[in-house]
């Protein structure tokens, strides 16, 4: 049950436009992640983290993991397994998860102990995976069905004025 949300009277078309017109005219993946990042974690209130992990190859292995990319927050994991915590699970899954409780989540990589709830968004453009947008709140049960249509919307909007490869 979703209890506190401060962002549910966000004009997300308006943000998610505003995204657009942030990034026009440039299309590298560096730039405009670091501006999304950014953007994101001023535009959004009550956040403790926001931020890219990009799909590349498994240093390990023969399949691929994630790597952290632009951010805003506190120093984080560089690297994290697919199929591992909520990041790791939303690019498997390529879903969006929605954790209303980090603490309760099976599996959750605890990068900054302030973090509660945690929305992970999959990058996916023409069918491909290309990492996932990540963002954390101290707030419990923080992000709202609305916000997660909202979030995905921004998201979307970043990939499409965005290279992704
Ligand atoms: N909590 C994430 C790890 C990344 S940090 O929150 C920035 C997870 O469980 O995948």
């Amino acid at each position: 049950m979703h209890t506190f949300n401060p962002a549910d009277s966000h004009d997300f078309p308006l943000l998610a436009r505003q995204v657009s017109g942030l990034l026009e005219g440039e299309r590298d993946l560096v730039a405009n992640a670091a501006q999304f990042a950014a953007f994101v974690y001023e535009a959004i209130p009550d956040l403790n983290w926001a931020g890219f992990y990009f799909a590349r190859p498994d240093k390990a292995g023969p399949g691929q993991e994630l790597l952290v990319g632009p951010f805003q927050g506190r120093v984080a994991c560089a690297r994290i397994p697919f199929g591992r915590g909520v990041c790791g699970s939303a690019a498997q899954e390529r879903r969006t998860i929605v954790v209303a409780d980090v603490h309760a989540f099976a599996g959750h990589i605890a990068c900054d102990s302030a973090s509660n709830a945690e929305i992970v968004i999959p990058l996916l453009k023409d069918g491909a995976l290309f990492g996932v947008f990540d963002i954390d709140s101290p707030t419990l049960d923080r992000f709202s069905d609305a916000e997660r249509i909202g979030l995905e919307a921004m998201v979307a909007a970043f990939l499409d004025a965005t290279d992704m490869a």
